[in-house]
């Protein structure tokens, strides 16, 4: 099974459901559609409407981030993943580097991964290094230090989906070469394993994954799907790197 989740960021009021629609009717005709799922993750504000609009439709809809703690408190702004769930959300993003970048740590990821599951939610945990980090040649060893500072044995795997984006990748139209981007996900595979043993969680890579360059990545069979920005906004480029994935 592969993954594409559109991670719409700050974008998106109510007639944006539009765009969904779309991907949701070339979803239904596409003679592919059980090869891969599709995700995507709205702004807060809008994912009771789509949960609802999607029941019963094979567009499934996740948060974009959840406070590392369980229930109610008094947090204001903060959206725990118990209400998330409540509203029929099914997944949930945490550790985005805009998230880390705005603070959050290992130790609030750990937590927001802890109460994600226990709330029912499937977490797509991202990871990645930094333009330095990847100068320096630290790119599998921040990447490792990502994964086990967070990731717990006793977490429900089959739960977990793992999300590498290099920082220098997100909104840069740039992208990892090939061979580089095999070894890091053999790499962050391997860890996984030595975390979780057997079955590692799926493996995706995300950062400027367009319609154009879908191609280089088709032939990477380690990496098992796409968290997709940008080109998440518009229904005919998010339909196009399905189109492009599988043609
Ligand atoms: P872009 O596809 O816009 O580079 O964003 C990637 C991303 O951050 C998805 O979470």
């Amino acid at each position: 099974m592969k993954y594409f989740i559109g991670n719409w960021k700050m974008f998106g009021v109510p007639r944006s459901i539009n765009i969904l629609n779309k991907i949701n009717s070339f979803r239904s005709r596409d003679k592919n559609r059980n090869k891969y799922r599709v995700i995507i993750t709205p702004p807060y504000t809008l994912i009771e409407s789509f949960v609802k609009h999607f029941r019963n439709k094979k567009i499934m809809i996740g948060s974009q981030n959840c406070y590392q703690k369980d229930q109610f408190s008094s947090n204001t702004a903060a959206v725990s993943p118990y209400m998330i769930r409540s509203v029929g959300a099914k997944y949930t993003l945490v550790g985005h580097s805009d998230n880390r970048s705005e603070g959050d740590t290992d130790l609030m990821l750990r937590d927001k991964v802890k109460f994600a599951l226990r709330n029912n939610l499937k977490v797509i945990f991202c990871i990645g290094e930094n333009k330095s980090q990847k100068k320096n040649n630290k790119t599998f060893s921040t990447l490792r230090r990502q994964l086990t500072k967070v990731l717990k044995k006793e977490f429900n795997k089959k739960n977990i989906i793992v999300a590498y984006e290099p920082i220098w990748s997100i909104g840069t139209g740039k992208i990892p070469n090939q061979k580089d981007l095999l070894k890091t996900s053999i790499h962050i595979k391997k860890v996984l394993k030595t975390i979780f043993r057997k079955n590692s969680p799926a493996v995706l890579y995300g950062g400027s994954v367009d319609e154009n360059n879908i191609d280089m990545f088709r032939e990477i069979k380690e990496i098992d799907g796409f968290l997709i920005g940008g080109a998440s906004k518009s229904s005919k480029k998010f339909i196009d790197i399905i189109k492009n994935y599988y043609r």
